[in-house]
Order: C-alpha cells, then structure tokens, then sequence
C-alpha cells in the first residue's frame, strides 16, 4: 500500500508484530458500510462515477457475503482489515477500487469501525442485560415473601425478603443500562472525514456518510476525531462496573449456596462436581464471574495505561485498543448469558432462610425504635437496648426471653410484640423499604418498565 517509498519489503517478523487482522477481521461488515458511505459521497464530490461507485458497491457487497461465508482468506501480509478488504476490491473491479482510498486515512476508518462496532454491541449488551434483570425478577416474584437475614460486615443485620435483596441487582443493572446508553450516545458521531488527521483537501459531504450510517453528527476537530479513544475507555468501564456488580451477586450466591449458609441451591445443570470428592457441587459459574471480572478491570487498565502518553494524534500504540475492547464485550456477553440461565433455575431453600432471620436479634433495632415510640431519645434507647443484648449474649438468653422490665421500667409488657417477623417486615412500609406490600409494588412496576424497554 506504501510501495512508493520503500525499496525493501516489511520483514516478516515486523509483518507478524503489526498485524492486527487475526483480530480486527470481525469488524468487517463496519468496515464496508463505512466504505460504501465513503463511496456514495464520492460520487458526490465528483471523484467516483456512477457507474465505479456501483462497481464498488456491489464489489463490498460480494466481499461481505464471502466473509460471512467463510470463503474469504485474509492476509498477514495485509496487515488490517481495512487493507485486506481494499486490496481485494481492487483485484475484483480493478481502478474504481484504486479510488476508494480517496480523502480516507485508516485512521479515520479505524475510529469509524470501532465507533459502529461498540454501538452495535452496546445494543446487543443492553438487550442481555434486560434478559438477566427478568430473570432475577421472575426470582424476586416467587420470593417476594420468603424472609432471609440482611447482612452489614457479613454479621446479620436486620430481616429483609429475598425478592428484596434480587431487586437490588435488578437497580444496580438498570443502572449498567442507562451508563451503556449514555456513552453510546456520546460515541455515535462521526469521525470519517478526519483523514490521516487533518481532514482532506477533497470536499466530501461529511454529514451525508454520518447519516447514512446512522451517527447523530460529526466530529468537530479531525484532530481530535483521530486521537479519540475515550468511548473505547468509557465502554470499558461500564462494562467494569457491570462485572463488578455480577461479581457481587456471585459473592452473594456462592456464600448463600455453602453449607454454612444453606440458603440456595443452584441446579445441577449450573455446577460442576469434583473429580475427587463425590459429594462437591460447586458454583463455578459464580467463581468464573467473579474471576473474570478481574479480566474485565484489566482491559480496562490496559486502554488507559496504553493511551495515557501518547501525543497527538494517531499512534500505533492505538491498535492495543481492539483485544481488550473485543475481549470484554464477548466476556461480559458469555457472563451476562450464563448468569441469566443459572438465575432463572436456582431455588431458595425457604426454611433454613427463614430460620436464619428469625434470630430475634435481628430485631434489636425494632426494639429500639419501639422505645422511640414511646418518647425514648434513639440515642438513650440504643444503649437499653445494648444493655438487654449483653444480657442475652452473657446468659445465653434469646433477647425475645428476657425480662425486659427488670432491665430497665422502660419497657412495658407489649415490648414483646417487637418480635415478630411479619410484624417487623409489615412496618418497613416507607418508600425503598422492604416491606412484602412494597416488594410487590416493585416487582410489578420493574415488569412495566422491562416490557417497555
Ligand atoms: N490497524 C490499525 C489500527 O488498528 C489501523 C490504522 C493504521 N494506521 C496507521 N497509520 N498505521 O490502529
């Protein structure tokens, strides 16, 4: 491509250290919607014919069902996608693919097949998501009354319900959703037309190609538009933090799954047994999220450390950027996939939960608050209270067994009643609370906004 220049050939090890086709043949089919865009604009501007534009169309439209196919054999020796396709083109059609390059850096090109590419993935990741929030939510309908302990510090806290607790990841994705949409929306414009960086002494109707491939603008400064990595970066983050939340839910699910816990059971079909000990099932799946997950920070810290001293504008550092992108899309695919599956199948073991939760102690907060009630400052109640639990802690006393009277007058006679489950959750009516009547209200409002989305 660069033939002109040079005398010698590009050694063959330098071949193998620069190329990038074993990985960037997948943006193929961005790589030749943007060519056909590029193409039409040129008839426009008077560099194509009619006729040589139809030539190249139907040209990338040969070569891409070819790839789809498999019956496309890309080169080393052409380094990239956008050379492996280009020099095809031209050996099919002859001089109309000669001018395809006109007013067209790869730099450019680059920016544009990867800015298509995430935004086509983005859409797919939206759509996964929403697939694992059902999930948990058909699992939050079904126990949207089995009580189960919240925890602080991993020591219990206060009684919640499981459909609770699953709607607190069905918030954190939506919130994954609305970061993926947000930074699609800042990565959908157009950078074709950038050139190498500093546009091109051709005139091409730059807002006729973003148009034409769906982009909502151009980019403002060809500069700019060939340095830009950012959407990779913001991309890689989301896809980070949305790891980072199904890593929490596997913590959640491999301490509810163990022994010592007895709160879940995944199915068989979700976990592996040992080739030792015949008696193991083990929760794989969560244990790769949350392994994985460690993949999916890196690629991230991979893209900001590769791109933190680059000057101006494009340098070759800058096709580091593609096996991280691909690596955490395809990986956070497979999760969000595998995830929406062993969810769905999963069973709470309703008993040893409920067991769990009824520690009156987890209650002690109830009890305070019914001081409270009683005009108690929370402040001087906390401390009755604490005085009742060590009472309890040093006789081996349940708390709902004590003589809460002879502890302090304090206490009248219906300061048992604090200790019911039903009545406790029954009370937790304020907005975000988990309350059975609010968990209800939830489930069925999420099932109206997942329907709509
Ligand atoms: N394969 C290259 C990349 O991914 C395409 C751009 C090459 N540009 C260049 N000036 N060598 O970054």
């Amino acid at each position: 491509m660069w033939k002109g220049r040079f005398s010698q050939d590009t050694s063959s090890l330098v071949q193998q250290f620069g190329e990038s086709i074993s990985y960037d043949w997948r943006l193929y089919p961005h790589d030749i919607a943007g060519s056909i865009a590029h193409a039409r604009a040129q008839v426009k501007a008077g560099i194509l014919t009619e006729e040589e534009f139809s030539q190249i169309r139907d040209g990338l439209l040969a070569i891409l069902e070819d790839i789809k196919a498999g019956n496309f054999e890309f080169k080393t020796s052409l380094e990239d996608i956008h050379m492996n396709i280009e020099s095809e083109l031209t050996r099919r059609i002859g001089p109309a693919g000669a001018k395809l390059h006109t007013a067209r850096s790869r730099n450019d090109q680059v920016a544009t097949d990867t800015r298509l590419y995430s935004r086509t993935e983005i859409d797919g990741l939206i759509r996964a998501v929403t697939d694992l929030q059902n999930a948990l939510l058909g699992q939050a309908e079904r126990y949207a009354e089995s009580v189960i302990p919240g925890y602080t510090h991993l020591q219990r806290g206060q009684p919640v319900t499981a459909g609770h607790h699953f709607l607190a990841y069905v918030e954190m994705l939506e919130r994954d959703k609305s970061r993926l949409a947000d930074c699609r929306k800042r990565l959908n414009i157009s950078p074709l037309g950038s050139g190498a960086l500093a546009g091109s002494t051709i005139n091409l109707d730059r807002v006729q190609i973003a148009e034409e491939l769906g982009f909502d603008g151009i980019t403002k400064n060809s500069m700019d538009a060939i340095a830009d990595r950012d959407y990779i970066a913001e991309l890689l983050f989301v896809i980070s933090l949305c790891g980072a939340h199904l890593s929490r839910l596997s913590e959640d699910l491999i301490l509810w799954c163990s022994s010592e816990f007895g709160f879940a059971a995944l199915s068989d079909a979700h976990t592996t047994g040992s080739s030792l000990m015949p008696q193991k099932k083990n929760p794989d799946v969560c244990e790769l999220t949350r392994g994985k997950t460690g993949r999916l920070v890196g690629n991230l810290m991979n893209l900001l450390v590769a791109i933190k001293g680059l000057p101006l504008t494009y340098n070759r550092d800058l096709q580091e950027d593609k096996p991280p992108l691909f690596d955490s899309v395809d990986t956070l695919n497979l999760i969000l996939a595998v995830n929406t599956e062993m969810i769905a199948a999963m069973e709470l073991r309703e008993k040893n939960c409920r067991a769990a939760a009824s520690d009156p102690m987890l209650l002690a907060t109830d009890l305070a608050d019914y001081l409270v009630k009683k005009g108690i400052p929370f402040r001087h109640a906390h401390e009755l209270v604490g005085k009742a639990v060590a009472e309890a802690v040093a006789t081996g006393t349940p708390l709902d067994q004590l003589d809460l009277a002879a502890i302090d007058p304090a206490y009248g006679p219906e300061a048992k009643d604090v200790f019911s489950l039903e009545r406790a959750l029954a009370s937790r009516t304020n907005p975000g609370a988990p309350s059975i009547q609010n968990v209800r209200a939830e489930i069925s409002r999420w099932k109206g906004v997942l329907s709509g989305s």
